[in-house]
């Protein structure tokens, strides 16, 4: 079959490889029918070489059908089923998954390196599993993972659930925005662009910050308050003058560790890219390598006594926070990857109605053939020609 393959910083290729097959009784093998590039997938592109080898098949949010289906796995999916991939894997029956900590599923866990659930498509930090940019995909944990969805909408109406609307989902739960109160989303990719929509929908006043022109736009479009961080030299500053003085009740990062405007983080993260790879893993395990301009800019805008919601990915150990202003003003922080199946039941009301009442269907920019992938990751990664979404269709 054809897979998205990594093959270096910055390059990756469409190969062939062996088609996968069924290797547990768990396990599905699923025809993709749809597979989407992730703000995620970029620090793969970009900063977490270290952890991957040539060859790693990426992407982890993929849907198709069903093609053949272990043993184990058959009571909860059949051959033809119509399934989205949550990006997590998880077993449905360990410690955390009775308690709906998915991502941090017990069976999955990744204990050589001490992380959470294994992931689709995501490096050795999280178990190497081949991922989801491909024709075929091997579903391990199918008896639980699998998302059966309605046969008749297009793909894009399901195909968030794998990642992008769980995530949002989360990142508006964990910001615990009281009645009546407001949010800023710090960061308008896919993530920013659907809190933001999940928190207006729920009742919230909703800022919203970045820099691309394009994401502002579509923002603007979807009723939220946009700010360009390049118009205001204190961000910060005018959000409190845009609240009487007092900064959103919540804010969310959905920036991450590659933000913009930390000139010497970026060199930082240069530099570890350029040292051989146990080195870098190694220094990237025990140092700040993030850049932290958007988590900074979320401290200074949180109201006192409000909430901080990072679903931005971070990594480094030794990152200096400010924990003064953190402490002084009665922050409470929530973060993490995202449950994906424990937010499906508030999420699929949404997407199985007639209206599209979060806007799934207007996301995507840019739809391409699994073979053009190269082309996506450049794209979506420079943010060319109003990239914000782009699915890859095999
Ligand atoms: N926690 C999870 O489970 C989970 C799941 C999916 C994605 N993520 C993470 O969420 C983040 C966003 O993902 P995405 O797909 O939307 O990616 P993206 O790269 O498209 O979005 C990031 C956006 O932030 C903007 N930005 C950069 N610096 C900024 C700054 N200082 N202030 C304001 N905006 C700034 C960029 O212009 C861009 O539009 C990534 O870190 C991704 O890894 C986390
Ligand atoms: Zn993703
Ligand atoms: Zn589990």
């Amino acid at each position: 079959m054809k897979a998205l393959a990594w093959h270096g910083t910055g390059d990756v290729r469409v190969d062939n490889v062996p088609d996968p097959r069924i290797e547990q009784p768990t396990d599905a093998i699923v025809r993709i029918t749809s597979t989407a590039i992730c703000g995620s997938d970029l620090h793969l592109y970009d900063v977490l070489g270290p952890f991957l080898e040539e060859g790693d098949i990426l992407g982890h949010e993929p849907m198709g059908i069903v093609e053949e289906v272990g043993s184990e796995a058959a009571a909860h999916v059949q051959v033809g089923d119509r399934v989205v991939i949550p990006f997590n894997i998880s077993c449905g029956r360990c410690f955390m998954c009775d308690r709906q900590r998915f991502a941090q599923c017990e069976t999955t866990q990744v204990r050589e390196y001490d992380t959470g659930a294994a992931l689709f498509g995501y490096t050795k930090l999280y178990g190497q599993v081949p991922g989801g940019q491909a024709e075929y995909l091997r579903v391990p944990m199918a008896h639980f993972g699998p998302i059966r969805v309605p046969e008749g909408p297009p793909d894009e109406r399901f195909l968030y659930l794998s990642d992008v609307l769980p995530t949002s989902w989360q990142a508006v739960e964990y910001a615990d925005i009281p009645d009546g109160g407001s949010v800023t989303v710090f960061g308008l990719g896919p993530i920013g662009q659907m809190s933001s929509r999940i928190a207006k929908h729920r009742g919230a006043r909703v800022l919203a910050v970045d820099l691309v022109p394009e994401r502002l736009e579509v923002a603007r479009r979807h009723g939220i308050e946009v700010l360009d961080l390049r118009d205001h030299d204190d961000v910060p500053a005018e959000i409190r003058e845009r609240t009487d003085g007092r900064g959103t009740d919540s804010v969310i990062d959905a920036v991450g560790l590659e933000a913009h405007g930390n000139p010497i983080a970026a060199m930082a993260q240069r530099l570890v890219g350029l040292l051989p790879d146990a080195a870098a893993r190694k220094v990237m395990q025990t140092a700040g390598i993030d850049r932290l301009a958007a988590l900074t800019q979320s401290i200074e805008t949180v109201c006192r006594g409000g909430t901080i919601s990072i679903i931005g990915v971070y990594g480094g150990t030794a990152d200096p926070l400010n924990m003064l202003q953190l402490f002084d003003k009665g922050v409470k922080i929530a973060m993490g990857q995202a449950h994906v199946k424990r937010w499906v039941d508030d999420l699929m009301p949404l997407l199985s109605g007639d209206g599209d009442p979060l806007g799934v269907e207007d996301l995507c920019t840019h739809r391409l053939p699994l073979a053009d992938a190269p082309r996506g990751y450049e794209l979506f990664k420079n943010k060319e020609d109003g990239a914000i979404k782009v699915v890859l269709q095999p």
